[in-house]
């Protein structure tokens, strides 16, 4: 891996595969040093291609005894509004089946928005959301990836520096990198739960994954452009424990 840095993203290139394993033994050693201090770690999580790798590693430690994530506590970054509780395309089933089970972390450890709020309920659900992310003693770790146009979590272009957990619109990039999931772009829900950037900004440790030729210009908008709502993923460069895993290909000329 070669670390290079701009003044606070740092920025690790390497393999997607490596970069999982750097992730997933970061993640054993917060579990572990949670465990000795009496703890649960906190994981936040994201859905999305980025970090299936890393996902698939932390099942593979599992399954092989290598890493126990049973008592880590963790929330995800966002949910679709609009479909049923047991929907399989929700990200609470996406979560279940690339993660959850796999590790052996009970429903009751793991926090995804609800999926099946009208928007009044929505409300009081980001709300306990919030809460409930305080009350675990915050998020020692998020995992991340970058929307195409720059949105983390599912906070679009627009979305200031302040913003919390709330119920937000989907930009038409978003809906239609959805579309295939969908069968269409028409059958892409327009709206969602995210937690806010300030939300994510919060976390103690922000761990951003972005792998291959298309997502090589929102890195370097990223890296390059002036922080602000236009790219949220520009906010990440405020934090203090920022660390953007980039292959080769995500790079492009900056190698
Ligand atoms: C997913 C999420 C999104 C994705 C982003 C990148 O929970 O919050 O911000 O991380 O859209 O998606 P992929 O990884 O599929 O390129």
């Amino acid at each position: 891996m070669t670390p290079t840095s701009t003044p606070t993203l740092e920025v690790v290139t390497t393999t997607e595969r490596d970069a999982a394993r750097a992730l997933a033994d970061e993640i054993a050693e917060l579990v572990a040093d949670g465990r000795r201090r009496g703890r649960s770690a906190v994981l936040g999580l994201a859905t999305g291609r980025s970090p299936l790798a890393l996902y698939e590693e932390l099942a593979r430690r599992a399954r092989e005894g290598t890493l126990d994530l049973s008592d880590a506590i963790t929330f995800n970054l966002d949910e679709y509004l609009g479909l049923p509780a047991d929907d399989p395309r929700s990200f609470r089933a996406r979560m279940r089946a690339t993660l959850f089970e796999r590790v052996g972390l009970r429903e009751d450890r793991t926090h995804v928005p609800r999926c099946d709020l009208r928007t009044a309920e929505a409300a009081l659900h980001a709300e306990i959301y919030e809460r409930e992310i305080a009350r675990a003693g915050g998020i020692d770790l998020q995992v991340l990836g970058i929307g195409r146009n720059g949105h983390i979590g599912f906070n679009e272009p627009g979305s200031g520096r302040d913003t919390r957990t709330r119920e937000v619109e989907l930009a038409r990039e978003t809906v239609e990198d959805a579309a295939s999931a969908f069968g269409g772009a028409g059958g892409v829900p327009r709206r969602a739960l995210t937690m806010g950037i300030a939300t994510i900004l919060e976390a103690r440790r922000l761990r951003v994954l972005a792998f291959g030729p298309g997502k090589r210009e929102i890195v370097r908008r990223t890296l390059e452009e002036g922080i602000g709502p236009a790219v949220p993923a520009t906010f990440l460069r405020e934090h203090g424990d920022a660390r953007l895993y980039v292959d080769a290909a995500a790079l492009g000329a900056r190698l």
